[in-house]
């Protein structure tokens, strides 16, 4: 029996609204994309809500329509995908990586180690991306004190967090903006690739959508010269019906982690911790042990998919460092990424797996 490490959900009603608006004649930001805005604005807590191409592009636009440009500098986590850290690039902004505290986020004190060295040496930082990992909020009052120190825009990226909460307000209410992805293994997703953007600002908000949207408002009217960053009308008909069972998902990989916990007691390997004041979502249930490439290989023999997120740091990463040249060294970072791996988690799975994987876990630590 094998359990892989994400398995999207998809039910009869989900398969009947593909072929719904297949039917509908309207393909490309109509009134499903219209309404799939409009409700998962509601859902965070914001004023608006943008559809994009995906992730990447939620924070690419953002970026952009802030104005970020050359000689500009921003901090991001270094423990996070790739695609994090790509937008800076795109703009012709320069990253600045930051470690991570114990929760595997941005550490604060770390952020403004760097701020107050930045600031003696002239470095023009414009921004802060927290990304909340695996589903955990980063520590956002701290960093969001620190950007208003400094007068810093602060971008979450959400793409692994969509419902979790910070001290009880969901993710992405809190900065300036907040960008999601859609994509397949994501809580929440739109069986294909895709992204949303939230944010307050009205302004950011019309400009992203221009940009979004070759920049115009209207037809034949390109006030900017923007972008095809858009959405399609049936992936959006599924997310809205993914959004409506995304709190019950959110609730099944809670319980599913309690599984872990419970499973995973008295094994010589450390499971996520949780912030008192977060209310995480689990995207990725992250253990760590020093025998993680041995446990991999066990696992994968017993036909249970496992994942390592992320394996390589990104301030070492080859397209980086052929970029930026070597990178200051992030002690914390560069020590988790040999010990870190993700467990299968997502909602259909079941008790009996969890336990088959703990007890897998157990008997490679008893052998080994
Ligand atoms: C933390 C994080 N940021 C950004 C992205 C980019 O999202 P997308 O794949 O939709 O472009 C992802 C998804 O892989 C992600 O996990």
């Amino acid at each position: 029996m094998k359990i892989p490490l994400s398995k999207p959900y998809i039910d009869q009603e989900i398969k009947e609204c593909v072929l719904k608006v297949i039917d509908s004649g309207q393909y490309i930001l109509g009134i499903q994309s219209r309404e799939f805005e409009k409700e998962f604005a509601q859902f965070i807590g914001v004023k608006h809500a943008i559809l994009t191409s995906s992730g990447t592009s939620a924070i690419f636009l953002c970026l952009k329509a802030l104005g970020i440009g050359p000689g500009d500098a921003i901090l991001v986590p270094s423990l996070t995908a790739f695609p994090t850290i790509e937008p800076v690039f795109h703009v012709g902004a320069t990253p600045i990586f930051v470690d991570i505290d114990e929760t595997f986020t941005m550490d604060p004190d770390h952020v403004r180690e760097i701020l107050i060295g930045a600031q003696k040496l002239g470095i023009k930082i414009k921004g802060i991306i927290p990304v909340h990992l695996y589903g955990h909020p980063a520590d956002l009052d701290s960093i969001n004190q620190l950007a208003r120190d400094y007068k810093l825009f602060l971008l979450e990226d959400c793409c692994q967090a969509h419902g979790a909460r910070y001290k009880g307000r969901k993710v992405g209410s809190i900065g300036i903006a907040g960008c999601f992805s859609f994509y397949p293994s994501k809580n929440l997703t739109v069986l294909g690739d895709g992204g949303m953007l939230v944010t307050n600002e009205d302004s950011l908000a019309e400009r992203c959508r221009m940009l979004r949207d070759h920049g115009r408002k209207e037809k034949y009217t390109h006030e900017l010269v923007g972008y095809n960053l858009r959405f399609n009308e049936i992936q959006a008909a599924v997310g809205r019906l993914q959004l409506q069972r995304l709190e019950k998902f959110n609730e099944l990989r809670r319980e599913i982690a309690r599984w872990y916990a419970q499973g995973l007691e008295g094994v010589p390997v450390i499971i996520p911790k949780v912030k008192d004041w977060a209310d995480p979502v689990f995207h990725l249930y992250v253990i760590q042990t020093s025998k993680r490439d041995s446990l991999l290989a066990y696992l994968k023999e017993q036909g249970i998919q496992t994942g390592i997120h992320y394996p390589v740091p990104n301030h070492l990463q080859p397209a980086v460092q052929n970029t930026l040249g070597p990178q200051p060294k992030l002690i914390k970072t560069e020590e988790v990424t040999s010990r870190i791996l993700s467990l299968p988690i997502y909602p259909g799975l079941k008790k009996e797996e969890v336990e088959r994987i703990c007890s897998l876990i157990k008997d490679f630590f008893m052998n080994s």
